[in-house]
């Protein structure tokens, strides 16, 4: 019998034998305006104001845009806000020219101007959007939102739950947004982290759930800098994709789950709390669990416990590089406070440390702060890399790639999972695969965004 996967996935085999072009998959849609201001939402408590916020469609998250494996996504972004702006769909393997690098692949969006973004969703899972020009300062304001690539087959859940992780940095008084976006012990140091922890814009976001009742939740670390580490408590869980991508197999989640800002992860949890009791999404903080998200626990939606979930179909035409034949690229990641930076190159000049202080510009790649005039590499399309990155500094930094996931490859030359941001810790050395098969010009940056701001960026060439 030929089962409806069976099918997809012949389907899938035929066309990409016949090298279709994804787009042609898709129908055309309209193109769908949405729109960036300014806006307040209550996001501290209610006894406190307002906080002003930048938020697409005004709100905070954004619109959550959820669409079909394979569609053609169509829409128009007006800049309404008092600075430039552009929109980066994160994780998506995209057209390069969609990809919403202001300064990289496109000119940021003027106050009053538009801009028609195009592009298909060729890979089911959790990715999200955030603006990509000042990031550091506009999405501390609040421009992200989730983006949704729902499953061909989705797994038998009973409902699903976005979470979108943040923390914010506010006065304790008014609840504004610290306005003091290029703070120089920020930079330096572990990048902006807030002292307001919320999820989806809520402190206390409390979800009712039922005992045994099945759930998929698909976190999202949409956090300037803060490293979330999270556990469940009264709920067992299994992880299934990360960065969007599903893993081979299924993995129980007993201990941790450590999740770098742009990351995201998908959980399948069953509740197992008494009705009467609360369940959580626990944080670890300096050992300490606190409650991130609450699930009160009222009747039983079943009697019985089900079997562990299956893995998620794997998405279409990722391939897997061939490390003999990888071309190989060597990253120093270097500065910061207690670092060892002694001097770099800012913009063709050659600056001592104390220069670089001076200039709010702290963190190096390869002895250069920022984006260079030529890519850190140039690779022909089809070809393999091989990244080697070493993280010379005492901070924790979360590399994040552009338009490709990748592999971090083991000691012993093992694949892991698919991903698009590693977080890597201070005085490691990690090593990433991907087979360079999207063309253009494709960021390569830390994810802590003060970071980035102040020189972790650079990029690769793909032709
Ligand atoms: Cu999510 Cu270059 O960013
Ligand atoms: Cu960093």
């Amino acid at each position: 019998m030929t089962t409806r996967r069976d099918f997809l996935s012949h389907s899938a085999a035929a066309a990409a034998a016949l090298a279709l072009p994804r787009i042609a998959r898709a129908a055309t849609p309209q193109f769908v305006e949405f729109k960036a201001r300014p806006a307040a939402v209550q996001l501290a408590p209610p006894s406190y104001p307002k906080t002003e916020i930048w938020g697409y469609g005004g709100g905070m998250p954004g619109p959550e845009l959820r669409i079909a494996q394979g569609a053609r996504v169509r829409r128009t972004f007006l800049n309404e806000l008092p600075q430039a702006s552009s929109v980066h769909w994160h994780g998506i393997r995209i057209d390069n020219a969609m990809d919403g690098v202001a300064g990289l692949t496109q000119a940021a969006v003027e106050p009053g101007a538009s801009f028609d973004y195009d592009f298909v969703a060729p890979d089911a899972g959790t990715y999200w959007y955030h603006a990509h020009n000042r990031s550091f300062e506009q999405v501390a304001r609040g421009l992200y939102g989730a983006l949704i690539v729902e499953d061909a087959e989705a797994p038998d859940v009973d409902r699903e739950e976005v979470l979108i992780l943040d923390d914010w940095l506010l006065d304790p008084d008014t609840a504004q947004i610290d306005p003091d976006f290029t703070s120089r012990h920020d930079r330096s140091h572990a990048g902006r982290r807030g002292n307001f922890i919320a999820t989806n814009g809520k402190y206390d976001l409390a979800l009712d759930v039922r005992q045994n009742e099945r759930l998929r939740l698909r976190l999202i670390n949409a956090a300037n800098a803060r490293i979330f580490v999270l556990s469940l408590a009264g709920m067992e869980g299994w992880t299934i994709a990360l960065d969007g991508m599903p893993l081979d197999s299924v993995e129980p989640l007993d201990d941790v789950l450590v999740l770098g800002p742009g990351q995201r992860a998908d959980l399948i949890v069953d509740v197992t709390a008494d009705p009467g009791e609360t369940a959580h999404l626990v944080r670890i903080e300096d050992r300490e669990g606190m409650s991130q998200v609450a699930f009160p626990v009222s009747g039983t939606a079943s009697a019985a416990r089900r079997a562990p979930p299956a893995t998620l179909p794997r998405n279409p035409d990722v391939q897997v590089p061939d490390l003999e034949s990888a071309v190989s690229v060597r990253l120093n990641m270097q500065g910061g406070a207690m670092g060892t930076l002694d001097a770099a190159v800012l913009n063709g000049e050659r600056k001592t440390f104390r220069e670089l202080v001076d200039a709010n510009e702290f963190w190096a790649f390869n002895g250069t702060i920022g984006m260079t005039e030529t890519p850190l590499a140039d690779v022909a399309i089809g070809q393999a890399v091989k990244l080697e990155v070493y993280n010379d500094t005492s901070f924790p930094h979360a590399m994040h790639l552009h338009g490709m996931h990748f592999r971090e490859i083991g000691q012993d030359g093992a694949l892991g999972p698919l991903r698009d941001t590693l977080l890597m810790f201070g005085g490691e050395t990690r090593t990433i695969g991907f087979v360079a098969d999207n063309p253009g010009d494709w960021l390569y940056h830390c994810h802590m965004l003060s970071h980035a701001a102040s020189g972790m960026m650079t990029w690769m060439r793909v032709t």
